[in-house]
């Protein structure tokens, strides 16, 4: 199941290094992994980033998407902006699971600043492992969709 998804990743300048860790852990489990930075400490500002990941996610060419900046809401909510994006931010391993399989999330935001490197990877690991469970689920989806 893991073999196809074709998973995107980008943050702001918040923590490069644990969003290059996310991407070498994902990649490890045998995805597809685009890491599209940025590269650098440099300040930038996390909507251009949201949005960019966000826009591939919900093209097709990206299955799912992982955000990453210091609260993980700023960039949650550029995303979220972008028609056919179901993006949350999650500190918890439920709240990751959940997502998936009652709001058929598509991508996921988390906050660098707000947990450690060793959380955000189960979280990862929560959020890819689900599956969305369709039904009566399905139904309040489409609702958000409009
Ligand atoms: C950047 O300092 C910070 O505001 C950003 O990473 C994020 O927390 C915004 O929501």
């Amino acid at each position: 199941m893991t073999a196809n998804k074709r998973i995107i990743i980008s943050s702001d300048h918040a923590d490069i290094a644990m969003r290059q860790a996310i991407a070498s852990h994902v990649e490890t489990r045998g995805y597809t992994v685009l890491d599209i930075g940025p590269t650098t400490n440099e300040s930038t500002h996390y909507p251009k980033h949201g949005k960019a990941a966000a826009e591939r996610v919900a093209s097709g060419e990206f299955d799912l998407g992982i955000l990453l900046c210091g609260t993980g809401q700023g960039i949650m909510m550029a995303a979220s902006k972008v028609k056919g994006i179901r993006c949350g931010v999650c500190s918890d391993t439920f709240s990751a699971r959940m997502i998936r399989q009652h709001n058929n999330a598509n991508m996921i935001s988390m906050g660098a600043r707000v947990i450690g490197e060793g959380l955000a990877l189960d979280i990862v690991d929560a959020f890819l492992d689900a599956e969305f469970e369709g039904g009566r689920h399905a139904t309040r989806v489409d609702m958000i969709e409009g």
